[in-house]
């Protein structure tokens, strides 16, 4: 684990070049680095997260320009893209034949996930490495995702060259996915950027597609994801024997065992940034659960509430 210093970022744009795996903060979550061309890499991405080869990655590039080298671009994902990026939103385009992406990154797909993250230290080590990175979340498959340094340690640990400590990360949340392949644009994940500030540049976005409902176009789409290892009761409105309480807003409830609050000014970007680390402090085996407070379906609400019921689905689907 190294600070974000510009020499570390600079040695961890060797390793990636080298072909080795690089953990680094962006704006959203930890993410579990490889050259995006690098075959090897991919593999070596797929196994240190134990992730099943049909869920494709995302891939991180410095700005614009390198996204339109790999992905084909029209209007509306130009649009997004000017208005987004750098930001926690990721486009599914038509690859280009010529991206030179490693086919394993997107998972037999002809799309592509394409992103430009805005942390500082992710545009640097983008900037620095010149190539496209692909970077899943860097938990192991099935876990909650990391926002600090030290919980990608705990997750990865070995599994990585090194890990570019930038601190807790902002939005806390993933990116939203959105897929621009078709007429209609359709959200394939919740995420940082809000469903209703995508809808006002892009007019109606498609959220049918939401989880579950078929075999999913966006693997992280199933159903139990982002788990705890306790058990996660939502909208909990009272308390259970030995539960712990992850509460949100200024009026909690009583009784239970131990008790953290996302936001309790009831503000959803600060209950986003907090949503993981929280999860994974209460996720101790002196509980016999943890209950959840109701959160709004709004804004960021919606990607919150997203991941809460993974982690609160029957655990027989978890991957
Ligand atoms: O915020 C984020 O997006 C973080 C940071 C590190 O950038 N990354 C992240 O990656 O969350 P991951 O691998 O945990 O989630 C990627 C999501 C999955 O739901 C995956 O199925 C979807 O993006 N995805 C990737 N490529 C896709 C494609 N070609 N078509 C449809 N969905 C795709
Ligand atoms: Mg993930």
């Amino acid at each position: 684990m190294r600070p974000g210093t510009a020499e570390a970022v600079e040695r961890a744009a060797d390793l990636l070049l080298a072909g080795k795996l690089v953990a680094f903060p962006t704006e959203t979550v930890y993410g579990l680095g490889g050259d995006a061309t690098n075959d090897a890499a991919m593999a070596a991405i797929f196994a240190a997260k134990d992730r099943p080869r049909f869920n494709p990655l995302i891939v991180h590039v410095c700005d614009v320009a390198a996204a339109e080298a790999i992905a084909r671009f029209d209007d509306r994902a130009q649009l997004a893209a000017r208005l987004f990026w750098p930001g926690p939103l990721t486009l599914v385009l038509t690859r280009r034949p010529d991206s030179g992406v490693s086919l394993l990154v997107s998972a037999g797909l002809d799309a592509l996930a394409v992103r430009v993250p805005a942390h500082p230290l992710a545009q640097q080590l983008l900037y620095c490495a010149r190539r496209p990175i692909a970077a899943p979340s860097a938990n192991r498959s099935g876990r909650v995702s990391p926002t600090t340094a030290q919980h990608v340690g705990a997750d990865l640990g070995d599994g990585v060259a090194m890990i570019l400590d930038g601190g807790p990360c902002h939005v806390g949340v993933e990116s939203t996915v959105l897929d621009l392949t078709s007429a209609r644009p359709a959200l394939l994940r919740p995420g940082g950027v809000a469903l209703e500030d995508l809808e006002r540049v892009l007019g109606r976005v498609d959220v049918a597609a939401a989880p579950d409902r078929h075999a999913p176009r966006s693997p992280g789409q199933l159903s139990s994801h982002y788990a705890p290892a306790l058990p996660v009761r939502l909208d909990a409105t009272s308390a259970r024997a030995g539960e712990a309480l992850l509460a949100f807003g200024a009026e909690t409830l009583p009784g239970f065992a131990e008790m953290l609050n996302l936001s309790p000014r009831g503000d959803l970007a600060e209950a986003a940034a907090n949503l993981f680390a929280m999860l994974r402090r209460l996720d101790r085996l002196e509980f016999s659960g943890i209950a959840v407070m109701p959160i709004p379906e709004e804004g960021l609400g919606r990607a919150i509430n997203d991941r809460l019921r993974r982690a609160a689905a029957p655990r027989d689907t978890r991957r």
